[in-house]
């Protein structure tokens, strides 16, 4: 069976994220959606709620597989059995740090390989910050998150 592991800090996860997590899907027979639960960064979404977040806009495909993980991704890779990473790519100021982290990884377990999806083009422009930065200041995000985001989002929000 193949399966990768498709990681981030989803704080939210946008339609950006779901379109590589679909498109994915559908190249290998399991894909784990990795959390990155970081010590280090203030979130706006505690890991936990990032990962109920997925869990139920994915919760209709049989072989997407939601997980939190913490320390060096390419352990959580084999504890899961994969040596495949997932990572979209939105152009070329995302490539540099994309390409020095495939080659960390990959140096760190000689195993790990990278696959590289193009983002399509109509996710190329946003990132998570973009999107909170757009809701705090009530601009629309109906087209950048789906719609379980955007209420947890605006609910958020207006707590703070
Ligand atoms: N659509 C929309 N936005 C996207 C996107 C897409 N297809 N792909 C990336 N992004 C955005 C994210 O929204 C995020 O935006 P933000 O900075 O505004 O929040 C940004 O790109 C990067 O996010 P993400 O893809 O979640 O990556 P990350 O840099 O937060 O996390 C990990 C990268 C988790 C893979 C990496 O930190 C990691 O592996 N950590 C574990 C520790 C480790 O093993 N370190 C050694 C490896 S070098």
């Amino acid at each position: 069976m193949k399966s990768a592991v498709y990681p981030g800090s989803f704080d939210p996860a946008t339609n950006g994220h779901l379109d590589i997590i679909k498109r994915a899907s559908k190249i290998v027979d399991k894909l784990y959606v990795a959390v990155l639960d970081n010590p280090s960064k203030t979130p706006l979404f505690t890991v936990g709620e990032r990962v109920a977040q997925l869990k139920e806009i994915l919760k209709d495909h049989d072989n997407i597989e939601v997980r939190s993980f913490s320390g060096l991704l390419v352990d959580f890779a084999r504890s899961v059995n994969s040596n495949i990473i997932v990572r979209g790519l939105r152009g070329v100021t995302d490539f540099s740090y994309e390409f020095q982290m495939a080659l960390s990884n990959r140096s760190l377990d000689s195993d790990i390989e990278t696959l590289f999806i193009s983002a399509d083009t109509q996710y190329l422009f946003f990132s998570s910050s973009q999107v909170k930065e757009i809701a705090y200041f009530k601009g629309n995000i109906d087209n950048m998150v789906p719609d379980i985001i955007k209420t947890e989002l605006l609910k958020k929000l207006e707590n703070m």
